[in-house]
């Protein structure tokens, strides 16, 4: 298995690697100190932080004797489901057994905390309650965020299913580049992101009657800053309800942060989950969830339960499904018993992330032919979708972490430790429906070690340009000030201001820019706006355009693990070896010049379907340029002036060629790896200078879609931090030179921290 691209460490391959997972105590505890930056960010009230004590076996909710739809009974016949099934369905979920008392606190309140366990019907029914009473007559409409995408898509289609209209009428969602909704719906579901972009253009949210922030608990970015925007809209519209839920934890830090919101507690029953940790620290993750998958599956009946199987992202996720698989077939042929060629006929292995297309995710929702359903997710399953039938949880104990550091300005993706309390959500998730047993795949010391008790708020450990952008644009000019329920470290919010000031979205007072007030309009990362309105100056908008639409899709390139020399080869046809970003814009023009073919992707080992989303993003984002007169221009065949594009936005990520084939990174000296399926290989020697689009944490530090630049780009755009004086050119309202008196006050200590760095980069750059 290739560890590096597969994302799984292999400390037998990679014994020098510092992440490896290799649980021998050692190499946690290494993993243990790169999270003591993590750590330290985190804020003072570890002390609030409720102990979750964990025990043998945990109390898990079950909604009592829900009658079983006609297609649980008999799983040939599974076609109709009859509206009385739905009915009774939806009728014993404990949320139901509520619902007049339930709706009685919410009348009589402004904000109301909703507190219950995973499956007790919190995202499903109160929608449809509200609905039933009233709440979206006289135009009105109620509105549910969802952490997640893909809980904002699958609980809409099942809401609608159960409400008998057509997903995208009465019922509909909205995620970023999709919007299932029509002038008829009454009932919204979205990503909190969407709600956040909404507030700017609707600040009072007139058309809400009621807004429910689901799944509060999971305190994403977007979470925590409407909460803040909530705290005072509220006072400006007095007939605006707000619904928090949350699962059992933080639900008093909610209820303060409203003036003591009255709690309400769905009650639910609790069936017990037996936890079993390895005895001996396991070193591939990987393998030991399909062996215990494999095990737990040939020795209990198949109507004993489904699994579900916790991994950190998709690259493990797919491994684990094919692993399993391969396991299986090798059992099966070995005892000889029947079986079609490549598909085990007993179990259905679902990959459930992200990225992956409604379609096939709702396949978790499916009821098998008397099959066992194995469902491999990352944390999206600990509190957001509900399996029903899950009796064994196996747990890996990690999860893909986005992490900031301030103080050196650095984004990156790492697996990291689980904390207890996810850790016992997952657990929790094999207790539902009766007693189950949750596979924990790490020690009983190393949890107690290397655990923190609660996950730590994504606005500690993130970075905040983006959210400031937004927060700058929506009026709020004092960001400090800003009534965070967690406050973010005040170091990273210097840290993020100073990169918007960089790339001149603040000017030197800190106010927007014009050029800032048009970033904050693409839904889209700051650098990447930044790209989008460059080109337009450049006059490549056309082709940037393209590149920041495949920058926002899942991998375009298909690589079948039988068929992985013969997809290589193809993918590397596209290659243009000073750049994957070109790669891309290559990919797309020639998918455009054969008429957006299917079958020309297919040949060409390409994924259709996330082609034809890089489309649509094209053209939604292209409506936005027109609408703010932005010129669309094309470059033609001047590839360079593209590449120098992509550098204005990208300047603080650029790293110098060091040896033969590693980079180092511009800023913090940090050391760096081309990842393998980099077009750049494809190039003989690599380039002295590039810059990158994402670096990933595993076990070693990668970076993912990068672009050779010339070192003078850097200097120009990046100028602060390579300290050459010239004037970037498209913001007339700061001067690099003079930086005035607000600005400099406010941003010091980063600029102090250039500074020291200046004549490192510049010896860097000179040599
Ligand atoms: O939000 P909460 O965790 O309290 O529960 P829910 O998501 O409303 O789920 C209530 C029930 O609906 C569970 O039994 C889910 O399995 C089921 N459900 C489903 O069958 N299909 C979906 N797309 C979402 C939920
Ligand atoms: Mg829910």
């Amino acid at each position: 298995r290739n560890t590096a691209s597969s994302g799984i460490i292999d400390p037998v391959r990679n014994p020098e690697s510092e992440f490896s997972l290799n649980a021998k105590r050692g190499s946690r505890m290494v993993m243990q100190k790169r999270l003591s930056e993590v750590r330290k960010m985190k804020a003072e009230d570890t002390a609030n932080i409720q102990g979750t004590a964990i025990g043998n076996v945990l109390g898990v909710n079950h909604s009592e004797a829900k009658p079983q739809l006609q297609s649980d009974k008999d799983p040939k016949n599974a076609i109709k489901v009859t509206r009385e099934e739905i009915l009774a369905s939806r009728k014993s979920l404990p949320a139901y057994r509520v619902r007049s008392q339930l709706l009685q606190v919410i009348r009589d309140n402004q904000v109301v905390v909703v507190i219950g366990e995973t499956g007790s019907g919190k995202t499903t029914q109160l929608g449809q309650f509200l609905y039933e009473d009233g709440f979206c007559d006289d135009g009105f409409m109620v509105g549910c965020t969802q952490p997640r995408r893909v809980a904002a898509m699958s609980v809409a289609a099942r809401v609608a299913m159960e409400m008998d209209v057509q997903l995208g009428d009465k019922v509909g969602y909205s995620i970023r580049f999709e919007d299932k909704t029509s002038p008829a719906t009454k009932i919204k579901f979205m990503t909190d992101g969407i709600l956040l972009r909404e507030t700017l253009l609707d600040k009072m949210l007139d058309k809400y009657s009621c807004i429910i922030i689901d799944e509060a608990h999971e305190r994403t970015l977007n979470t925590d800053v409407l909460l803040g925007i909530f705290k005072e809209l509220l006072s400006r519209r007095r007939d605006l309800k707000l619904i928090i839920t949350s699962a059992t934890m933080n639900a008093n830090k909610f209820s303060q942060f409203f003036g003591d919101a009255p709690q309400f507690t769905i009650p639910g029953r609790t069936f017990p989950v037996e936890i079993i940790y390895t005895r001996h620290p396991v070193s591939d993750y990987v393998e030991s969830a399909v062996t215990q998958a494999a095990k737990i599956h040939l020795s209990t009946p198949i109507s004993s339960g489904d699994i579900l199987i916790f991994m950190t992202g998709q690259e493990d996720i797919e491994a684990t499904c094919s692993g399993l698989r391969e396991k299986l077939l090798d059992v099966y042929t070995k005892k000889n018993s029947h079986n079609d060629n490549n598909e085990p006929n007993d179990i259905e292995i679902i990959p459930i992330y992200s990225s992956l297309p409604a379609d096939v995710q709702n396949k978790i929702f499916m009821l098998m032919n008397g099959k066992r359903k194995v469902v491999v997710a990352t944390n999206i399953a600990e509190t957001s979708l509900t399996v029903d039938g899950v009796k064994y949880v196996i747990d890996c104990g990690y999860a893909k972490l986005k992490v900031y550091n301030p103080q050196i300005g650095l984004d990156s993706l790492r697996i990291t430790p689980i904390s207890f309390a996810s850790a016992n959500q997952r657990s929790g998730r094999a207790g539902r429906t009766g007693p189950g047993v949750a596979y924990r795949l790490y020690t009983e010391d190393s949890a107690y070690e290397d655990m923190y008790l609660e996950t730590i708020p994504e606005i500690q450990r993130t970075n905040l340009s983006n959210t400031l952008l937004l927060l700058k644009s929506f009026g709020v000019d004092d960001v400090m000030k800003f009534p965070f329920i967690d406050p973010p470290p005040r170091k990273t919010i210097m840290t993020s201001l100073f990169e918007l000031w960089t790339i001149g979205a603040l000017d030197n007072l800190g106010f927007l820019t014009k050029l800032g007030t048009l970033m904050a309009s693409f839904p889209l990362q700051p650098s990447l706006s930044k790209i989008l309105l460059i080109s337009a100056q450049s006059g490549c908008s056309e082709e940037i355009l393209t590149i920041v639409a495949m920058l926002s899709v899942p991998q375009v390139f298909y690589r079948p693990k039988e068929r992985k020399e013969e997809s290589d080869q193809a993918r590397s046809r596209f290659f243009v070896p000073e750049s994957d970003h070109l790669t891309l814009l290559n990919v797309y023009s020639q998918w455009k010049a054969n008429a957006y073919s299917f079958h020309w992707c297919r040949r060409n080992f390409l994924q259709y379907k996330s082609l034809q989303r890089a489309h649509d993003i094209r053209r939604q984002l292209s409506r936005v340029m027109v609408k703010k007169n932005i010129p669309i221009l094309s470059s033609g065949s001047d590839w360079d002036t593209v590449r120098k594009c992509i550098c204005s936005g990208y300047a603080q990520q650029a790293a110098k060629l060091s040896g033969l084939s590693k980079y180092v990174h511009l800023k913090t000296g940090m050391e760096l790896q081309l990842h393998p399926t980099s077009a750049l290989f494809g190039a003989g020697d690599l380039p002295p200078y590039i810059v990158y689009h994402e670096l990933l944490l595993t076990s070693k530090e990668y970076i993912n879609v990068v672009t050779s630049v010339d070192p003078f780009w850097l200097v120009e755009y990046g100028i602060l931090f390579y300290n050459v004086k010239r004037r970037v050119e498209e913001t007339d309202e700061f001067d690099v030179d003079q930086p005035s008196h607000g600005i400099k006050d406010k941003l010091d200590l980063q600029i102090d921290a250039c500074n020291t760095r200046k004549k490192d980069v510049l010896r860097k750059l000179a040599t």
